[in-house]
Order: structure tokens, then C-alpha cells, then sequence
């Protein structure tokens, strides 16, 4: 098998450092081999959210996901290993807390009842040109 290190950005969303969860995301991150190459707390605004997500701006959905973001601190996670990019979105599961496997970040620790969906813990990038268009927009 042919090894493609990666780096990837993962945000601990407002509701997952919140809720203390910081360190039990980043020990499933390192737990499953992948390193971290740096980290920040960063209270981000409006700005950098719709840098960030600007392939969701115009949908239904845009306006309450930024507000959301905007709430509280974020971790921001540069992480490095193995296919990283698309392995980081496995271990996260589905967006939906309440379709996300067992196993999952979402799945096991993503609150599927009385929240919205973007209430959903973390964020990662979801390819090679997100992960260095967004690496660029938190770390650089
Ligand atoms: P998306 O990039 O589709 O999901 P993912 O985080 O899994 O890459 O959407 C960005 C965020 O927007 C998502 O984490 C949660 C929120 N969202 C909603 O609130 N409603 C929706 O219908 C969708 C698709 C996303
Ligand atoms: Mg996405």
C-alpha cells in the first residue's frame, strides 16, 4: 500500500470545547496515528466563517451555521499522516450526529436531540484544495 501524507485542518466547533471536549477529539486523532502539528484557540468572525464556509454561502443554512461558529472559541488542529484528509472525515462520521455511526466522533459524542445539525462537534476538510485554502485561512 502506497503511503500519501496529508495535512489536514480540523476545528473543534464552539459546542465541542463547550462541552469539554477538546482532549477526547484530539486523543481519537492521535489514537489513531495521525500527529499534530499545531493548534490554536482562536475566537473567529465573521470574516474568516464566510472565508471559511464560502462554498454554503446563499443557503438556508448559512446564516445560523456562521452565527453558530461566532458563539464561542474554536481549536483549530493542523494534523499530519497517512490519507488524512478522508481518513479524519471517517473518524468524524456523517454531519448528522443523529446518522452517524457508532464509532464516530459524531456518532459517539454528537448530540442528536434538541440541536441543530450544526451543533455537530468538528469540522474537517473534505479534499486536498480545501485542506490548503483552509490551513491558509486559520494558520498562515
Ligand atoms: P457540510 O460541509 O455539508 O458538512 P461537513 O461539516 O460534514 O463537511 O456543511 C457544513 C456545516 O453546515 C455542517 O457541519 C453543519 C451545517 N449544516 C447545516 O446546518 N444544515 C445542513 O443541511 C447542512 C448540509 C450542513
Ligand atoms: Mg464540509
Amino acid at each position: 500500500m502506497s503511503t500519501t501524507v496529508e495535512e489536514t485542518l480540523v476545528l473543534v466547533k464552539p459546542d465541542g470545547v463547550a462541552r469539554n471536549l477538546t482532549g477526547e477529539i484530539l486523543r481519537r486523532i492521535e489514537a489513531k496515528g495521525y500527529s499534530l502539528v499545531d493548534v490554536k484557540l482562536v475566537q473567529a468572525d465573521r470574516t474568516l466563517l464566510t472565508q471559511h464556509y464560502a462554498e454554503h454561502e446563499g443557503k438556508p443554512f448559512f446564516g445560523p451555521l456562521v452565527e453558530f461558529m461566532e458563539s464561542g472559541p474554536i481549536v483549530a488542529f493542523r494534523v499530519a499522516g497517512n490519507r488524512v484528509i478522508e481518513g479524519f472525515r471517517s473518524l468524524a462520521g456523517t454531519t448528522d450526529p443523529s446518522k452517524a455511526a457508532p464509532g464516530t466522533i459524531r456518532g459517539d459524542l454528537g448530540r442528536d436531540w434538541g440541536v441543530a445539525v450544526q451543533q455537530n462537534l468538528v469540522h474537517g476538510s473534505d479534499s486536498p484544495e480545501s485542506a490548503a485554502r483552509e490551513l491558509a485561512l486559520w494558520f498562515d
